[in-house]
């Protein structure tokens, strides 16, 4: 191991780690610390990420689409045939509120009869390329953790009817997660407890696969990129599509009106001029409860992680660093007793960039109005708000056999 690395876990309170110097290490766990990223553990005491100047961006609400619906959907599946508009599913998070220790797309959402939440996904899809005549080509990121699994998942399953020459995944890079004392965690005799960077780091990771390649060649412009636990996701959606196109704008991001001022959803607005999110509990009670002349929130509309990116777009910005948040997590660790813990409760820090800070980077991006109860069903947990209990409800109120 080299001598930096030695010094390293000498100077922090990793018993586990003190306790194997000296001694064989294990390959792979030699391998992890010698490449790991240490500069990670400073930023525990830089983790406030500075914020601009906010204002309301408002949206494109629900009667004006309805106007247009026809011509926005025109413009959409011209593109769609013309393959220009491919799909992202964010599939490498671990899904620790729901509980499930395989890949969360793997979860049996189904009641009376198997139905998976990518079983699920691939049908929503299916509505739009069946529409269009055209594939959309789908590109799954996964994690170390889960990608043989999913895999194999979507080939056990015959890619639930999809052609799999337009399916590609792709694996997101991993990040060691830390005790709150800041000391790595081990979770296994030979590795680190490492963790997927988030979700911001979808495109470099696209990049580093070589999949960029795959873009250009296919002649691909728009990026719709989407979140694998949210059942009613409408993906590659045209009217969507032909809206962001026609608006000009470089990005667009599907919205749903707030239920009340206070509800724990990122709302799209603008910060220094910018689009961009601001999370629920950065609102002070006065810009959660303002209003305008007709009564509505002003920053009322709540992002569902659904966005629409050009693909130039994304290419200009491809270097540009992502702020790094620092997130409680639930980490099993192995104790400097060798023994293996599963922690109840968040035990650890996992660094994480988030698609979000992506938004900021766009110059404009179009807020676009969607019906929550048609297209917005998350399984975060597993009972409650946002569980699979309200995602079961509300495929059912969709007329969805489950
Ligand atoms: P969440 O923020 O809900 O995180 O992800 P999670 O890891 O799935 O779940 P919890 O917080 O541990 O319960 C939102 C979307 O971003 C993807 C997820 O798969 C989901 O589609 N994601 C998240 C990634 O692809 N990679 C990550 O590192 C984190």
């Amino acid at each position: 191991m080299n001598a930096n690395v030695i010094e390293k876990i000498n100077s922090t309170n990793q018993k586990y780690l003190k306790n194997l110097l000296g001694k064989q290490i294990p390959a792979r766990l030699e391998e992890q610390l010698n490449h790991m990223d240490w500069s990670y553990l400073d930023m525990l005491d830089q983790r406030e990420v500075k914020r601009g100047q906010f204002a309301p961006l408002g949206a494109m609400e629900l009667p004006e689409i309805a106007s247009k619906k026809e011509d926005f959907k025109a413009t959409g599946l011209d593109a769609i045939k013309n393959c220009k508009v491919g799909a992202i599913l964010l599939a490498g998070g671990q899904g620790t509120r729901l509980g499930f220790d395989k890949a969360k797309g793997m979860y049996n959402i189904g009641v009376n009869k198997e139905l998976y939440i990518f079983e699920q996904l691939i049908r929503n899809l299916q509505k739009v390329t069946d529409e269009a005549g055209a594939y959309v080509p789908l590109y799954v990121m996964t994690s170390d953790k889960n990608d043989a699994d999913t895999r194999a998942f979507f080939a056990e399953h015959n890619y639930f009817g999809y052609n799999p020459d337009f399916v590609k995944f792709f694996v997101q890079e991993m990040v060691p997660a830390v005790d709150f004392d800041g000391n790595v965690l081990i979770e296994a005799e030979d590795s680190l407890a490492m963790s997927p960077n988030g979700n911001g780091g979808w495109f470099s990771s696209l990049l580093k696969a070589g999949l960029g390649e795959d873009l250009k060649a296919k002649g691909v412009e728009w990026l719709n990129v989407f979140a694998v636990d949210n059942v009613l996701q409408q993906i590659a959606d045209p009217v969507f599509v032909g809206a962001t196109i026609q608006s000009g704008c470089v990005s667009g991001a599907k919205v749903v009106r707030k239920c009340d001022p206070y509800e724990r959803v990122g709302a799209l607005c603008l910060e220094d001029g910018k689009p961009s999110i601001i999370e629920y509990y950065e609102l002070t009670p006065e810009m959660a409860e303002a209003t305008n002349e007709a009564g509505s929130l002003l920053y009322g509309f709540g992002v569902i992680l659904n966005y629409l990116f050009s693909v130039e777009k994304l290419i200009e910005i491809a270097e540009k660093q992502l702020p790094l948040h620092i997130v409680e997590k639930k980490v099993p660790y192995i104790d400097e007793n060798g023994v293996f813990v599963k922690p109840e409760t968040p035990n650890a820090y996992k660094f994480e960039t988030l698609i979000l800070d992506m938004v900021y980077m766009m110059d404009n991006c179009l807020s676009f109005e969607v019906e929550r109860e048609k297209e917005f069903a998350p399984v975060k947990n597993a009972t409650g708000v946002d569980s699979v209990e309200s995602a079961r409800e509300l495929l059912q109120k969709n007329g969805i056999e489950i």
